[in-house]
């Protein structure tokens, strides 16, 4: 790949965040969009505007010939693995949405596969571009809090009847997997990310409102212990009445405390740390807005860039696929232990 040629992008689901993609690849002038995918009409999608070959399967559009380097899959979360595996087939460099899988098994076929090909697979967890983030991240790498002793990680959301509209993949467990899959992914990456792995877990799962529109809990409360030190909690909902409430980290260390709060984790609230004076930060980019309801931070034009920059050499996925897996695998260590109480 030279420095000035385009890269050419494909993305497959052509719902809110596919299209999300296709504008931000078309906005790149490092990136060129050349096909999409939906097993909806491009009319039904919304789509037209997206002046490009249209395809209703993946093969099809591998068929057709037409140059790809890499595959955006932006479909419902239990297909994203199966999607990968075949992007990774036809030798196409790979970014997923959040999340790579719906089961460590899966995303480990698709790390296999990517090194077998040797084409990277790229995980979307925007939410690490937020000013918020990148300065937590420096302040935790740098050791500036000290000793980490304990996280709280609180995710209040609002999903309704807007959200879970009947006969559609959200709720269901065979294609969106769970509220912590789906929602609240983005912030135990950032946990991840921030303080590594986690283990000793427990919790108390309800569900409060949403008996008649999703397969799984609405809401729950963890606790764990972190395997460099130090322990962690994560209380979360989605049962909150009409609005997100907030998406937040308090973090105590033994020179200071953090807490970062807003609807999607983008404000800092307190850094109160001995000796050390907070940098003012750049304004977070808004929440991707939905209409009745918001979710994490736009900042998929970093997500893309990052890819065309990895190709072209010029640095490292911001989210790799062991990442990715690292997540998903939590998640199912979380969700083992809601399977193996009744009362859910
Ligand atoms: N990073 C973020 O902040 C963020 C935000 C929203 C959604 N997402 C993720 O993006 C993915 C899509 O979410 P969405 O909100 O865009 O959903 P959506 O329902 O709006 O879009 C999904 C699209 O996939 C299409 N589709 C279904 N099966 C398909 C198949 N077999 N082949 C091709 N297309 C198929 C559907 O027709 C639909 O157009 C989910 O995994 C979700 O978790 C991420």
């Amino acid at each position: 790949m030279t420095d000035s040629s385009k890269i050419k992008f494909a993305v497959v689901g052509a719902g809110h965040i596919g299209k999300r993609h296709a504008e931000m690849v078309r906005r790149d002038e490092e990136s060129e969009l050349v096909a999409m995918v939906d097993v909806r009409s491009q009319e039904e999608c919304e789509a037209t505007h997206l002046d490009v070959p249209f395809f209703t399967t993946m093969e099809e559009m591998f068929d057709s010939g037409i140059e790809i380097d890499v595959v955006n899959v932006c479909t419902p979360n239990g297909l994203h693995a199966e999607q990968s595996l075949a992007a990774l087939e036809a030798k196409k460099h790979v970014v997923v949405e959040k999340p790579m899988g719906l089961s460590k098994d899966n995303c480990e076929k698709v790390i296999y596969k990517s090194l077998q090909e040797s084409k990277h697979v790229f995980c979307v967890m925007q939410n690490r571009y937020s000013p918020p983030s990148e300065w937590i991240k420096s302040v935790v790498e740098d050791k500036i809090l000290g000793d980490i002793f304990m996280v709280q990680l609180n995710c209040y959301w609002n999903r309704d009847d807007r959200y879970y509209m009947k006969g559609g993949w959200k709720g269901t467990q065979n294609l969106d997997g769970g509220t912590l899959f789906t929602q609240f992914s983005h912030f135990i990456d950032i946990m991840y990310w921030l303080f590594g792995d986690i283990d000793n877990i427990q919790g108390k799962f309800k569900d409060f409102t949403h008996a008649n529109s999703t397969d799984f809990e609405d809401s729950g409360m963890v606790n764990f212990d972190f395997v460099n030190g130090g322990m962690g909690c994560l209380n979360y909902s989605t049962a909150v009445a009409d609005q997100n409430l907030e998406s937040s980290i308090t973090i105590i260390g033994s020179k200071g405390s953090v807490k970062i709060g807003g609807q999607y984790m983008n404000e800092v609230e307190v850094c109160n740390i001995n000796g050390y004076e907070m940098p003012e930060l750049k304004a977070a980019n808004p929440a991707n807005d939905y209409g009745p309801y918001k979710g994490s931070a736009a900042n998929h034009n970093y997500v893309i860039k990052n890819v065309i920059d990895t190709l072209k050499g010029r640095t490292t996925a911001t989210t790799n696929a062991l990442e990715g897996l690292k997540v998903v695998e939590i998640i199912e260590r979380i969700y083992k232990v809601r399977n193996e109480q009744i009362d859910i």
